[in-house]
């Protein structure tokens, strides 16, 4: 205990910024509009972003890997003043899914004290494993598969074959998922969307046990900031998709070996982080449109105080559209 006093929790201010997203981006599930629905998301949470109170500048802005519109790195976010901080955002985890009407889309955003944050330069792609709370401080990402999952069956006190991985399901897991099934465990595999992967170990509800598999290196920063506030880990390790890659990398400095522990992925615990959901998935349900509103689930975490938040909020078109720049 100490005399000090409760300080601002930057993270309530985001779940605007989010919720904001996940409005404008909800309008185009399975509309088949990735770009538009990207785009909507993205003017929408700048927006927000701006009125907040704070000298904020875009470390991981998602959107070079496909050219879709983009809250672009180097960005200056905020009004300008007091605290420094660095920002990781992607206003839509998860855009194919939405745009084809799938499940676990969500948009996020994250902050942490200036310079805290790595900075992943080109490199998009990173080799990550993640898991909650109880397994924490056992996994290793240069271990065997079935290494990493004895030890994580043992700090839960279940058997592997309870155990559930969650993969992105791609062609360049193949090897992954038959060394999974090698061990007799349970797998998810989803389309998209690795950030709510990531924090889905840290949820008991969503029933998932740890996440494997090369994804976008700013959704694993994104997960290394929510997994602060959930008492998870995540481990990461740059991905070179080819020589091209490897060349580049020595010439920037960056090491294809170097196990990126949370330290380095983000180095403070004071972090703030929130997303909402846009579509339903097992972390957060979508977008509900009634008349004249909606309704979001958001995650609203602090890395500082280890609260993690779940808002409900009802929006009410019929008073935030004469006042809001963008139409709801
Ligand atoms: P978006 O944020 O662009 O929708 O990314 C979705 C996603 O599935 C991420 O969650 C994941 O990290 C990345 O794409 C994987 O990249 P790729 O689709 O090239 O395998």
């Amino acid at each position: 205990m100490t005399n000090a006093k409760p300080t601002r929790n930057l993270a309530l201010e985001l779940v605007r910024v989010t919720e904001a997203g996940a409005l404008a981006a909800g309008r185009f599930m399975g509309r088949g509009a990735k770009e538009a629905a990207d785009k909507a998301a993205v003017d929408a949470m700048r927006l927000v972003l701006n009125s907040i109170e704070m000298d904020a500048v875009v470390v991981i802005g998602e959107g070079e890997k496909d050219e879709a519109p983009m809250l672009f790195n180097g960005e200056k976010l905020g009004t300008g003043s007091a605290p420094a901080v660095d920002i990781a955002v992607d206003p839509i985890n998860g855009t194919r899914p939405l745009a084809d009407g799938f499940l676990n889309s969500i948009a996020t955003v994250a902050i942490a004290p200036r310079g805290a944050m790595f900075n992943p330069g080109p490199f998009f792609y990173m080799d990550k494993i993640a898991v909650g709370p109880e397994a924490k401080g056992v996994i290793d990402i240069n271990a065997p598969v079935i290494d990493n999952l004895i030890q994580i069956a043992k700090a839960k006190d279940m058997h592997v074959k309870d155990l559930t991985v969650v993969i992105l399901h791609r062609p360049r897991h193949e090897k992954l998922v038959q060394d999974v099934r090698a061990c007799g465990a349970r797998i998810r595999l989803i389309p998209d969307g690795d950030v709510a992967g990531a924090l889905m170990t840290a949820w008991p509800e969503a029933g998932i046990d740890v996440l494997m598999g090369i994804g976008g290196t700013p959704e694993g920063v994104l997960a290394a900031c929510a997994l602060r506030g959930m008492n998870g880990e995540i481990q990461g390790k740059l991905y070179a998709r080819n020589a091209t890659d490897k060349e580049l990398g020595k010439q920037l400095g960056y090491d294809f070996d170097q196990v990126l522990t949370m330290d380095h992925l983000v180095a403070s615990e004071n972090v703030f982080f929130a997303a909402t959901g846009i579509t339903d998935g097992e972390l957060l349900d979508g977008v509900k449109y009634y008349s004249h509103g909606a309704r979001t689930v958001s995650l609203v975490i602090r890395g500082q105080t280890g609260t993690v938040r779940e808002i409900i909020s009802r929006h009410n078109f019929e008073k935030l559209n004469p006042i809001s720049q963008v139409e709801y």
